[in-house]
């Protein structure tokens, strides 16, 4: 297959994983014999810096013509000024909107050999494994805003449009995997909580009959997700407690880098990040991980390009250069000196053969 892919390297760490991921991806191409026409473009403050703004007309073109989009991470301390008339973050959210991609999906899989990265026992790590829905277009972060010296807001908002087509997209995968849906909110509270969850209440056991759909409060989510992590099989949530239960989340596979992401659109075209942001404290050191954003691409080969068997190829390999014990900073074992960001590169490469 031929498949045209922005390249989106971004602020911090962003362009050192991409430059792992992309040799692993163009490794992937040779093995499979698939054409991918890799392009670069501008986003955050590295594009703030070139052009004056977040996410320029150039980058929004070539994103929307392309069969999915790669980025590493945006934002750091440069960009930072509160009162500054443009943030690199604002690049990234312009970008989920341009694409309409709504559906976040952040899979978290517990793995033995990163048992002893993570600070939570190993009893309680043993089948975890989670999948994310996080609505990605909606709520807090594109409501109305406005600020002055003395008051500021953030609309929080949905409409049931919104909500029904994420609750689809959670109930289609939770038909492929254990059958569970929990269903995130804070509706002893929130009138967008309320509406959440009437709707759930509606679509799930009418177009999923056969799924199990539980409500959970975000206050005692972030509880239960250490207490029984295994408990879970889908959540589905909206914009903000999605962004903030899978940082919570990755703590259980030992790191941030490990973990991938896809936002998907109605035409399962989409955008492939690492859930970790531009790290400024450890930029430019080569010793990010880079697995989250290999991660990451392997889920581009799976929702958008519909490469299943490469996809898995990347994950089992990644995994098993982590099981070799191959490991960065963020995930090292004790005693044992940490490899560098283009060291771990390299294992994913060679065990791809
Ligand atoms: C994420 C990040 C972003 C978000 C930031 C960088 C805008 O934290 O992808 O989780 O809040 O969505
Ligand atoms: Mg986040």
């Amino acid at each position: 297959m031929k498949a045209l892919i922005t390249i989106l390297a971004g602020d911090g760490i962003g362009p050192e994983v991409m430059r792992e991921g992309v040799r692993a991806l163009k490794r992937i191409a040779r093995l499979s014999g698939h054409e991918f026409e890799l392009c670069d473009g501008l986003i955050g403050g590295a594009a703030i810096d070139a052009t004056g703004e977040a996410f320029p007309d150039d980058t929004r073109s070539l994103c929307k013509k392309s069969h999915a989009v790669l980025l590493g991470a945006v934002g750091g301390p440069k960009w930072s000024d509160p009162n500054a008339a443009v943030r690199p973050e604002q690049g990234l959210l312009d970008l989920r909107s341009a694409l309409d991609v709504y559906a976040n999906l952040r899979p978290v899989a517990t793995h033995p050999a990163l048992y002893d990265a993570s600070p939570l026992k190993p009893e309680k790590l043993r089948d975890v494994d989670i999948l994310v829905v996080r609505e990605l277009t909606g709520g807090a972060y594109f409501g109305e805003k406005e600020r002055t010296p003395d008051s500021a807001k953030d609309v929080c908002s949905y409409t049931r449009h919104e909500i029904e087509r994420i609750l689809r997209i959670a109930g289609q995968l939770a038909g492929k995997r254990r059958g569970k849906i929990t269903s995130v909110d804070k509706a002893n509270v929130m009138e967008t909580s309320r509406l959440w969850r009437n709707i759930a209440d509606e679509l799930i056991p009418a177009e999923f009959p056969d799924l199990e759909l539980e409500h959970m409060f975000i206050d005692a989510a972030t509880m239960h997700l250490l207490s029984r992590p295994a408990s879970f099989d889908v959540i589905v949530t909206e914009n903000m407690f999605g962004d903030i239960l899978t940082d919570e989340a990755s703590m259980l596979c030992g790191s941030m880098g490990m973990l991938p992401s896809a936002s998907l659109n109605q035409d399962r075209r989409g955008l492939y990040e690492p859930i970790h942001g531009s790290a400024p404290d450890i930029a430019g050191k080569n010793i990010a991980n880079p697995c989250g954003m290999v991660l990451s691409i392997a889920l581009m080969l799976r929702y958008s390009l519909g490469l299943e068997d490469e996809a898995v190829l990347l994950e089992k390999t990644v995994y098993a250069a982590v099981e070799a014990g191959h490991r960065t900073a963020d995930v090292s074992l004790p005693g044992v000196a940490p490899i560098s960001t283009q060291v771990m590169g390299d294992a994913i490469i060679a065990g791809l053969g």
